[in-house]
């Protein structure tokens, strides 16, 4: 019995990591990706619009549609990446792109593939790789397509280590913390890949050497990557840098290489020295029902090979 791949939408703000999440998509037949949506976060979002564009062309895949969405989050100004350069794509140069975003909006476009997977029978996972704001606005727009919604992967939060943006609070989630917070209580069934376990994910020099292959999604790869480096093995007990969004990418493919706790996701919001800090209700003492699965371990041996593995596929000639 062959299985249907798992239809996912990818939100997302490319960014060195989100680009490489998108390359291990395109290299994992288990998925079918039937849109990537762009949003503001690590470079503005007509940046990371033609960064999605490129990247998909690099794969061979511009068949795939991009929808840009929101330039700015629902209420707090933009906040740039750190590490991604100003290219956001750490100064790796790709031809600028032939293809072009389309026109349709990027929650235009989450809506209709939603309403399609309904009348199929199907539900669509959400991949979010940047600020949530495009989802946060269809879930206000449409909230009767939440029912078509299996769950929300993301890449966010920091819950029992030190944010990345500020004291507490991890970029994607600081970036738009009312956006997160609108995703949190909507009652849909979510997974929270937070800094606890990307910070178990460090692109060691071995690491790097298996991801680039001699072809040419490989050499990209490799040349993002030489740029990641943290160099602080004080704080991250590694040389390399944590590679965060692949890990949504991972966790679709192989599940049994992570770890999760359920709990119910509150998001800081308000205007403190605290906003966007995930604070997780592992203990029930809420009420609120535990509708997320944190990732609290990873297997990172295990999920470093499968991405050298998926990212060969798509250099089949090397
Ligand atoms: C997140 O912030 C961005 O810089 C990365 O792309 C990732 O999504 C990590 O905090
Ligand atoms: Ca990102």
């Amino acid at each position: 019995m062959t299985t249907q791949p798992l239809p996912i939408i990818i939100d997302c703000d490319p960014g060195v990591d989100d680009s490489i999440g998108i390359l291990l998509a395109l290299g994992s037949p288990e998925l079918e990706v039937r849109a990537v949506t762009t949003v503001n976060g690590n470079v503005p979002v007509a940046t990371g619009t033609s960064n999605a564009l490129r990247i998909l062309e690099l794969a061979g895949r511009s068949d795939i549609g991009v929808y840009r969405g929101c330039d700015r989050a629902l209420l707090n100004k933009p906040l740039a990446g750190k590490f991604h350069g100003p290219n956001g794509l750490a100064g790796l140069q790709l031809p600028e792109p032939e293809t072009n975003a389309s026109t349709q909006h990027a929650v235009d476009r989450m809506a209709q593939e939603l309403r399609r997977a309904g009348e199929q029978g199907t539900r669509l996972t959400i991949c979010t790789l940047g600020p949530m704001t495009n989802l946060a606005l269809l879930l206000r727009l449409h909230p009767e397509l939440a029912a078509h919604v299996d769950r929300v992967v993301s890449m966010g939060g920091a819950f029992r280590i030190p944010g990345n943006r500020a004291l507490t609070a991890e970029f994607n989630i600081l970036a738009d913390p009312h956006a997160a917070q609108v995703v949190y209580s909507a009652g849909l069934q979510t997974v929270l890949i937070p800094l606890d376990a990307t910070h178990q994910a460090m692109t060691t020099p071995q690491r790097v050497a298996a991801m680039s292959g001699p072809g040419r999604v490989g050499q990209a790869v490799g040349q993002m990557l030489a740029h990641w480096d943290r160099n602080d093995v004080q704080r991250y007990g590694a040389r390399g840098g944590p590679l965060h969004d692949p890990l949504v990418i991972a966790f679709l493919v192989a599940p049994a290489l992570f770890e999760t706790s359920p709990a119910h996701v509150f998001v800081e919001h308000g205007n403190s020295l605290c906003q966007g800090q995930t604070v997780a209700d592992w203990y029930n003492q809420s009420g609120e029902p535990a509708d997320a699965q944190i990732v609290t371990r990873i297997d990172a041996d295990g999920i470093f090979a499968l991405f050298a593995k998926r990212l060969q596929r798509l250099d089949p000639a090397t």
